[in-house]
């Protein structure tokens, strides 16, 4: 068994390498196309979160009553950071120019990476986020650049909590851009293009 479940394709190593982390039930090159699209040409890193549920993958566990399993998801955050850390050594990649996209689970653990002030990335795109818990005191993330899509549809994350997201990234001085739509959980064509135009100026 391999130490990490990952994905590497080199790209043009002037570009900011992406870093892609999964939904739940998804695999470490699950986003390889859609990443390509975003950046094209850019070094492409994905990690397969190390824990099932029912079969699924995911990158940390829910308790048996159904919350956040808080305990799981701090020593996955702990272990998915070693693992960003001896990936990018082995492929000399620079993690302080990485962009992550993650896609609502692989969203949710890099922004808890975020606010826990675990993450050596700077920049990011997150499908579909979550706020996991309460941060407390919330960090300086003022060197953070963040794009966030939300699906008024979503039955998964809901308008208060992906509110109290927004306000806890604009609160830790994260440089915060939000796309919201009539839609749900799955992404579409046109949060998609509103996330590259972002990144595109972003750059
Ligand atoms: C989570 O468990 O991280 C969220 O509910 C999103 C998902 O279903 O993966």
């Amino acid at each position: 068994m391999p130490k990490y479940y990952h994905y590497f394709r080199a790209g043009i190593a002037t570009k900011p390498p992406i870093l892609m982390f999964h939904g739940t039930g998804g695999y470490e090159d699950e986003l390889a196309p859609l990443a390509q699209q975003l950046a094209p040409g850019s070094p492409l890193l994905g990690i397969r979160g190390r824990l099932t549920e029912q079969g699924r993958t995911r990158y940390f566990a829910h308790t048996p009553d159904g919350h956040f399993d808080l305990t799981s998801l701090a020593n996955e955050t702990t272990w998915l950071m070693t693992a960003i850390d001896e990936l990018a050594a082995k492929y000399k990649l620079a993690v302080a120019r990485m962009i992550v996209v993650g896609y609502s689970n692989g969203a949710n653990i890099a922004t808890h990476a975020w606010l826990t002030q675990q993450a050596k990335f700077k920049t990011g795109i997150l499908f579909h986020p979550m706020q996991l818990t309460d941060y407390q005191p919330i960090p300086d993330l003022n060197e953070i650049k963040v794009w966030a899509s939300y699906g008024s549809l979503d039955p998964i994350v809901t308008a208060t909590n992906f509110a109290a997201l927004t306000q806890t990234l604009t609160t830790a001085h994260a440089d915060l851009t939000v796309f919201k739509a009539e839609q749900s959980h799955a992404l579409s064509p046109q949060e998609l293009a509103a996330a590259k135009n972002w990144l595109q100026a972003s750059q």
